[in-house]
């Protein structure tokens, strides 16, 4: 009786060793360690929130940072495009697909090359930015489910070490790195094929006219910017910012596109395109669409921080580049019909005529059209919506 009883006991020791190797085997040959460290069950989604200067995306970028299930970064390709000397677009960008695939991992070595000799989290471009870099475990400031305070974080927080960063990440459901140095999609194939993400993208435009007027508030923001997207190419200082805008517009088109005329299949429900007006003009029902695309809830102060954050005074006039403010979004939407010339308005669209029309930004023949507000220049969104329906003969286009 006690043998046969050791028998079956050994055996079932042995059943069990021999699971937990398959399992360790089957964690190294094919999922991503954390998935098999923590919670198996739940998987960590990834979202790439792919904008354009001036468009919107603090504020999109605020909407994820202070959700408590997400963390959040801005920005990490500013680190490739800024220590890699005169370079261009085009030669950079398998660079920063890279560096994104690791950090949507909580991989951070990854920096290592791009940042200071002796770095902490601050060395991190924008870092109080992410409210999941001012709350436990990376900082003790912000308890999870309130709002970050920039300030308090920058004086208590930045003192600590990349590990920690790398531990909070994992604690999290969401990772949302924001980027605006992205013009096609192409280059991100391999991570939408990768196993190991779940990744979502989310395109934020903008009217390239009211993008225009935003550059012109703070013209020396962009230099380095659009050398890089200019190719380093020796253009004329009037010219540079209607080149720049030129080469959004294209990207525009290009990255739409491709994610709705012809999606290669593992694309499919991984694209969503947000008109920065649209947010402006009904943030709560826009949001929670996003939130919902993404896997994340709307949660009661998530409501009304939106609420407030786009129901404030004021038209948009502050000066610094990547502030957000508490002001009316509707009407800083449209603050461009009354500011700029209707010459350069003029210039605008016709640089950028091909992405306006997919985008359903109409066009102004005159100043008087221009500067009337009631006339609506935004084409409801509805023929825009994403649609699987076969691909229609692809148009020539400005691309
Ligand atoms: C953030 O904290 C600073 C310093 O404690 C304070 O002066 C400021 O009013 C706070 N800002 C907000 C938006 O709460
Ligand atoms: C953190 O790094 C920044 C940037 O390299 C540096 O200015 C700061 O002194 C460092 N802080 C500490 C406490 O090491």
């Amino acid at each position: 009786m006690s043998t046969r009883f050791r028998v079956n006991f050994n055996a079932l020791i042995l059943l069990v060793v021999l699971q937990g190797a398959a399992v360790v085997l089957f964690c190294n040959w094919y999922a991503q360690p954390s998935s098999c460290e923590s919670e198996p069950s739940q998987r960590r989604v990834h979202v790439l929130l792919v904008s354009s200067w001036r468009s919107g995306s603090s504020f999109l970028g605020q909407v994820f940072s202070q959700h408590p299930s997400v963390f959040y970064l801005m920005e990490p390709a500013w680190h490739v495009w800024t220590k890699v000397e005169k370079p261009g677009a085009g030669l950079l960008r398998m660079a920063v697909r890279d560096l994104l695939r690791s950090v949507f991992q909580c991989d951070f070595s990854v920096m290592d090359p791009y940042l200071p000799e002796k770095y902490n989290m601050s060395s991190l471009f924008m870092w109080t930015q992410s409210r999941a870099l001012c709350s436990p475990p990376a900082c003790p400031i912000t308890q999870r489910g309130q709002f970050s305070n920039e300030t308090q974080c920058l004086q208590k927080c930045e003192a600590r070490g990349l590990d920690v960063v790398e531990a909070a990440c994992r604690t999290y459901s969401h990772v949302v790195l924001k980027e605006v140095r992205f013009f096609e999609l192409e280059s991100l194939y391999p991570l939408l094929k990768d196993p190991n993400l779940d990744l979502r993208i989310i395109h934020l435009v903008r009217d390239p006219r009211a993008v225009m007027k935003s550059r012109e508030a703070s013209p020396k923001a962009f230099l380095r910017d659009s050398a890089i997207v200019l190719e380093q190419k020796n253009i004329p200082a009037a010219e540079v910012s209607y080149k720049v805008l030129q080469e959004i517009c294209k990207s525009h088109i290009r990255i739409n596109k491709r994610a709705i005329l012809k999606p290669p299949s593992f694309l499919k429900g991984r694209y969503k395109m947000v008109r920065y007006e649209d947010l402006a003009r009904n943030p709560l029902q826009e949001v929670s669409d996003i939130y919902e695309f993404v896997g994340l809830e709307m949660t009661r102060q998530m409501g009304e921080w939106i609420y407030k954050k786009t129901h404030g005074k004021g038209k948009g006039t502050k000066k610094e580049a990547f502030q957000i403010t508490s002001r009316n979004a509707a009407d800083v939407s449209q603050a461009w019909r009354t500011v700029l010339p209707f010459s350069k308005v003029k210039r605008v669209q016709e640089l950028c005529k091909g992405a306006m029309s997919l985008l359903g930004y109409k066009t102004v023949d005159s100043e008087k059209e221009q500067k009337k507000l009631d006339i609506d220049l935004l084409v409801p969104r509805e023929p825009f919506q994403f649609s699987w329906e076969p691909a229609k003969t692809e148009q020539t286009d400005t691309i």
